[in-house]
């Protein structure tokens, strides 16, 4: 186990996903009760992660000192590296001008750090974010590598077995900054790299019992893997305390309500409310083009027919979400400052205080993709957990101008042909989101010997990360003509198809 003692940084959670991808287990403690954790946990080693604050300020965070006396392997991270050196009686001063974005280093020393990855006198990029800087190291302390910004890029003082980096090898942005870490855990703290997701699940099984106790759960399922994972997960955990519900709002893709039923009901057995609530919501959208005004209604409104459910089941004392991490964290970016809203998010946030209940959140600390590990873990198949994210409002933000059920009927048949010619053609993994849109313009065409005049199909597919950014997906022509043809032949109502050729920035994935 490592023990991270978080100061408060935007990317804690990164680093320890850097420690769970070089196989080993890592709790995360804020420093106020990293002391108690340290005594449960018993690690091998010990990452001091970054923080907001500076150390020469009054009051700033401190780790606890059993660490320094403990002879155990410490890595300090940015902030982390000048609050051990700062404790262990060196001087950290406000830089004058800090260093933020990408920056070079020089290896000027062998370390155990670099071992297998950086030789003396190489370049390598990394991610500096600081202001202030060390100025004087503590005793025993050597320096290993330098940037302009930084004389103290990485110090180590291997005797001790402490290092120290000023810019943050948990962020992509620095390279090599995965393997640091690795060579940390493996060949410093002398950590095997063999745990799992098998013993993350057992952890989290136990986490959930805890916290739920003999509790009645509530998860509101979307079908898609989040939710899912979060589900199967806690039903494994706590069996039938457990109550599923599925709010059916007429805006879900074909067949999507009775594929959530057959695996909740018939393949896991999970006991599962479906809430056929799509009058309801083709009524509330009568009339609504805004698409602002649609998020707000359709998340408004699912809250309701959730809320309303919950009650006629007698209550419950926990809400269950599939929260991930880059949720968590969306709305505040690396350097810092709010974001401003470009689109009002659909989830069931608002819910837990208006009924009351107490919130299990068990993926709360994985990313995408590991959420998707997990699914396998419990059992999902390929096909499942890779299914691409799918928007809480649904076809509504995919039909621009007014949603009608015949619409959203068009929408759905010319959806399943695109993404049916997607998987056939093998390319369903490759791309991170691909749907149909049905634009709220008609031009003419002619079919047959007849006029016609009717709908513009818009396809959409692209590659992204984790949906912050996207390129475009740059299929075949002879693909595209595929699709295009095969769309407008079998769906009534739709004459032209036009493929997106946006990339977000500057568009944005969904079209409202
Ligand atoms: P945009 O359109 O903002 O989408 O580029 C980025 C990612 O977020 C998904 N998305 C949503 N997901 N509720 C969700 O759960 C929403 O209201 C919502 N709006 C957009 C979108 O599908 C893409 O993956």
């Amino acid at each position: 186990t490592i023990l991270i003692v978080d100061f408060g940084s935007q990317v804690t959670q990164l680093i320890a996903r850097r420690v769970r991808e070089a196989g080993v287990y890592s709790e995360i403690a804020p420093f106020n009760t990293a002391e108690e954790a340290f005594h449960r946990l018993k690690p091998m080693g010990i990452i001091l992660s970054g923080s907001p604050a500076g150390v020469p300020e009054e009051g700033s965070p401190r780790a606890p000192e059993v660490i320094f006396e403990s002879g155990l392997p410490i890595l300090g991270i940015c902030y982390g590296q000048q609050v051990m050196n700062h404790q262990l009686g060196g001087t950290v001063e406000t830089g004058i001008d800090g260093e933020f974005g990408r920056a070079f280093l020089t290896v000027t020393k062998p370390c155990a750090l670099f071992e297998g990855l950086w030789e003396v006198d190489d370049k390598h990029q990394v991610w500096m974010s600081h202001g202030d800087k060390v100025t004087n190291f503590a005793p025993g302390f050597e320096i290993v590598a330098t940037s302009e910004g930084a004389p103290f890029a990485v110090i180590a003082d291997e005797s001790r077995k402490y290092y120290g980096t000023q810019f943050h090898p948990e962020v992509v942005h620095t390279p090599d900054g995965g393997k640091l870490i690795a060579n940390f855990i493996h060949h410093v703290c002398g950590c095997a790299g063999d745990w799992t997701m098998a013993e993350y699940k057992a952890a989290k099984i136990a986490d959930i019992r805890e916290q739920v106790g003999d509790g009645k759960v509530i998860c509101g399922l979307s079908g898609g893997v989040d939710s899912s994972v979060a589900a199967i997960l806690i039903h494994e955990a706590i069996g039938d305390q457990l109550m599923c519900v599925f709010v059916d709002h007429g805006l879900l893709r074909l067949n999507e309500r009775e594929q959530v039923e057959t695996l909740f009901r018939d393949h896991y057995n999970i006991p599962l409310v479906v809430v056929d609530a799509e009058e309801r919501f083709m009524a509330g959208l009568d009339g609504v083009s805004d698409p602002e005004k649609k998020r707000k209604f359709i998340g408004g409104e699912f809250i309701e027919v959730f809320d309303e459910e919950a009650a006629r089941i007698g209550g419950a004392d926990f809400l269950a979400q599939g929260t991930l991490y880059p949720d968590v964290i969306e709305s505040v970016s690396f350097t810092g400052g709010p974001s401003v809203t470009i689109k009002s998010h659909h989830n069931v946030g608002g819910l837990p205080e208006r009924m009351n209940m107490q919130l299990v959140e068990p993926l709360r600390e994985l990313f995408k993709d590991e959420v998707r590990d997990l699914g396998r873990e419990l059992g999902l198949n390929d096909q499942f957990v890779g299914r691409h994210p799918f928007p809480g409002p649904g076809l509504a933000i995919r039909i621009p101008g007014e949603v009608t059920k015949e619409r959203c009927d068009i929408l759905r048949k010319a959806d399943a042909i695109y993404l049916e010619e997607i998987r056939n053609a093998g390319l369903y993994d490759a791309i991170w989101q691909a749907f149909a849109v049905l634009l709220p313009v008609k031009t003419v065409g002619v079919m047959g010997d007849s006029r016609t005049y009717d709908n513009v199909c818009g396809l959409r597919a692209v590659t992204s990360t984790d949906g912050m950014t996207a390129d475009v997906y740059p299929f075949d022509a002879s693909f595209l003509t595929r699709v295009s043809t095969r769309i407008v032949n079998e769906v009534k109502g739709i004459n032209r198809v036009v493929y997106d050729y946006t990339s977000k920035p500057p568009g944005t994935i969904e079209w409202e």
